[in-house]
């Protein structure tokens, strides 16, 4: 699923696949994609991958001296009340599978304690919104798992990947964040549930 009609088309003609239209910030086209997804047979797995970093206009990040309740709401819409809105109008199409399994796009940046561990990368990193609402999605993903027992609900960290999130200044190719993703959407009904990890395996909270 995408929010640019023309990337989406790129990227499926690539795949093979499908694209359906949606944007996360908006009940109504999140509400017409479960339908389309509905009619086109129903939904075994779900990745909520859509995120927003916010930055500065000169591409700097938004530190807790500058940041305002806009721009917790903006990072926040798409990242935390996306990431609800769309399980939430997906979870009838979910519930109807015989395995369903959805993957939250988290963050290691989402982690307290990596986060708190004075020398680290993650200690550096001086944004506010972001590792906030990563830590509302890994709060989501415990809660939400808890409450579906039927499901595979994880959430995932893919590491520092070249992207247009951080204009490509990430050093794993775009094939290598997404292994982690594409390994706990294949999660089986014995798989984990409720819980954060990397490529390497579980993260701390
Ligand atoms: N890159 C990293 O180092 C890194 C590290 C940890 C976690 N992550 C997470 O990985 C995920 C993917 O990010 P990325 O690195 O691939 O960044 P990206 O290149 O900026 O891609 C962001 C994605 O989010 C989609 N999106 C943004 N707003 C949307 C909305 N309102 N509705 C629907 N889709 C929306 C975009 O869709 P369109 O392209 O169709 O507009 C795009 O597919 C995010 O959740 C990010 O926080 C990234």
């Amino acid at each position: 699923m995408t929010a640019s009609p023309a990337r989406g088309r790129r990227a499926a003609e690539q795949l093979g696949a499908r694209t359906v239209l949606i944007d996360v910030t908006d009940d109504a086209s999140v509400a017409a994609a479960a339908q389309a997804v509905e009619a086109d047979g129903g939904l075994d797995v779900l990745v909520n991958n859509a995120g927003v970093e916010a930055r500065t206009p000169d591409g700097g990040l938004i530190g807790a001296a500058e940041v305002t309740g806009e721009v917790m709401r903006y990072v926040f819409d798409t990242n935390v009340f996306g990431t609800v809105r769309v399980t939430h109008a997906f979870l009838p199409l979910l519930l109807r599978s015989a395995a369903p399994v959805v993957v939250n796009v988290s963050s290691g940046l989402a982690s307290l304690t990596r986060v708190s561990a004075a020398g680290t990368p993650a200690y550096a990193y001086p944004g506010v919104a972001y590792p906030a609402s990563k830590a509302a999605v890994n709060m989501l993903t415990v809660q939400f798992a808890k409450a579906l027992p039927g499901m595979r609900i994880n959430a995932v960290e893919p590491g520092y990947t070249a992207t247009d999130l951080n204009a490509h200044a990430g050093t794993q190719t775009v094939e290598e964040g997404a292994e982690i993703i594409v390994r706990m959407a294949q999660t089986g009904p014995d798989g984990p549930t409720g819980g954060y990890f990397d490529a390497a395996g579980r993260l701390p909270w």
